[in-house]
C-alpha cells in the first residue's frame, strides 16, 4: 500500500520499463496522481486498449482458493453518468501475501507479479473481474488489498483507493481512518455467491483526486 516506499525501491533498482508509446498520448491532460508508483504498468496490457473487454479472469482463477468476483460501475465526475471506455488495471498478491512471479517477468510485472488484469468499461460503465482473494503481506498486519489504476480517455492514468475487505481483521479502525477514498471507497462487503464470494464497488472519476482537471 505504500507507494512512496516502493517508488524509492524502484528508483534504486533501476527497473526496466516496457515502452507502450502506442497507447499513450502526449495530449492526455495531466492528473496530479500523488506519487503514482507503477501506474504506467497500465500500458503493459497484453491486449490493445481498444480491444479490451469489461470483464477479465485473472490467471489464478482456476486454482484452489477463495474465488472472488468484483463488479461495479464507473461514473463520471458528476457522480451519475456512466463512464465508457475507462481502462482499469488491477494487480494483487496471492493468498500468502506475495506478488507471485514465474521468472520471465518483464517491466512492472517484476514488482506486480502475474496476478494482474486489464478491463475497459462498456457503455454502461460496467466492469467485472474474477480472481482469488489475496492475503496480507507475510508477517504483517497490512490489510489484504488489490491495487487499481485507472485511465480515462484523454487523461493521464492515476491510482485510486485499493480494494480492501470489510471482514479483514487487519482493516482496523486506524487503517480505515487512513483511507483517502480516492475514486470513492474501496472497501468491499462480501456476499456469498455459490462457489465464490461477490462484491461490488462503484468508482467515481476524479473523486478525492488532488489536481483533477475540471
Ligand atoms: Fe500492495
Amino acid at each position: 500500500m505504500n507507494h512512496i516506499i516502493t517508488l524509492a525501491i524502484l528508483l534504486f533498482t533501476n527497473l526496466p520499463i516496457i515502452s507502450c508509446a502506442q497507447q499513450q498520448s502526449t495530449n492526455d491532460i495531466k492528473v496530479d496522481v500523488g506519487g503514482c508508483e507503477g501506474c504506467e504498468a497500465i500500458y503493459e496490457s497484453p491486449i490493445p486498449f481498444d480491444k479490451l473487454e469489461p470483464m477479465v479472469w485473472l490467471p489464478d482463477w482456476t486454482l484452489p482458493g477463495q474465488k472472488l468476483a468484483v463488479n461495479g460501475t464507473v461514473y463520471k465526475a458528476d457522480g451519475k453518468t456512466p463512464a465508457e471506455g475507462v481502462i482499469i488495471y488491477i494487480y494483487h498478491t496471492d493468498h500468502t501475501g506475495v506478488y507471485p512471479q514465474k521468472g520471465d517477468e518483464k517491466g512492472w510485472a517484476k514488482r506486480h507479479g502475474y496476478l494482474r488484469g486489464w478491463m475497459k468499461t462498456d457503455k454502461n460503465g460496467f466492469y467485472k473481474f474474477f480472481t482469488l482473494r489475496p492475503g496480507s503481506y507475510p508477517d504483517s498486519k497490512n490489510p489484504a488489498h488489490i491495487h487499481i489504476t485507472i485511465k480515462e480517455p484523454g487523461k493521464k492514468e492515476y491510482w485510486i483507493d485499493e480494494f480492501v475487505f470489510d471482514n479483514d481483521p487487519f482493516l482496523t479502525t486506524t487503517e480505515r481512518s487512513r483511507l483517502q477514498n480516492r475514486g470513492g471507497s474501496g472497501i468491499l462487503t462480501m456476499k456469498p455467491g455459490g462457489s465464490m464470494v461477490k462484491a461490488e464497488r462503484n468508482i467515481y472519476l476524479g473523486k478525492n483526486i488532488p489536481g483533477y482537471p475540471k
